[in-house]
């Protein structure tokens, strides 16, 4: 005959299994569940949403065209007509002497705020004039390369450079300089490219 005390002994364990069993139970739904919610959702674009649009294209044996990355003009690949078009006659026609530049340059000041140097240090007031023939090919849509230095040159404040400040460059080298000076200054920026 068992006491009182074992009998409440044996019901205590035996609400303990029971605990137990429920306890892993449990732990084994929920792993399953959390497996579950691992798998990737096959309805969910998994690549570009273009590649399906692309491969169809391609099945239809059509060929797929990249859009291109505009390349910038070098004035090298232009002609002397192309580089200087729409700039006066009475500085276009005077052949330019690249030569001079330098000493004309130094002499009207134009280096106390520019430097051929990119990475002039102090940063000069103005841009450098690095390979600055190519870059004028590029700055102002439809102005020749040449037309666009001599504006600069003539009227700063026609094309203001993106991050330079407006109203530094004196804006009396239009008038100052002769028109020989002009070509030779401008023949010599021109000459600045790759
Ligand atoms: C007091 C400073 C200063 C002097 C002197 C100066 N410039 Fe400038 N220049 C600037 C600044 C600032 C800019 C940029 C703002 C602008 O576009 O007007 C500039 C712009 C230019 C540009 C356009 C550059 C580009 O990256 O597109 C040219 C070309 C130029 N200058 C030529 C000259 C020549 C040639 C002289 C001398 C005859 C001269 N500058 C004298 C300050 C100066």
């Amino acid at each position: 005959m068992k006491s009182l005390s074992q009998y409440v002994q044996i019901q205590n364990q035996r609400k303990q299994k029971t605990l137990a069993r429920f306890f892993i139970a449990f732990v084994l739904v929920a792993l399953i569940l959390l497996a579950a919610s691992c798998v990737p959702a096959t309805d969910a674009p998994l690549l570009s949403p273009k590649l399906g649009a692309a491969l169809a294209q391609l099945d239809k044996g059509e060929e797929i065209v990249a859009e291109p990355t505009p390349i910038p003009l070098l004035i090298k690949t232009l002609t002397p007509e192309q580089i200087m078009a729409g700039v006066p006659a009475d500085v276009a026609g005077l052949k330019g002497d690249p030569a001079k530049g330098p000493t004309l340059a130094l002499a009207h000041g134009c280096k106390g705020c520019h430097s051929l140097d990119p990475n002039a240090n102090p940063k000069p007031t103005g841009p450098t004039w690095f390979q600055l023939g190519d870059t004028a090919a590029n700055m102002v849509p439809g102005q020749s390369p040449g037309l666009y230095i001599y504006t600069s040159i003539t009227n700063p404040s026609a094309f203001v450079v993106p991050d330079y400040p407006d109203n530094i460059m004196p804006k009396t080298f239009g008038t100052d300089l002769s028109k020989q000076d002009l070509a030779d200054l401008v023949a010599y920026i021109l000459s600045q490219h790759q």
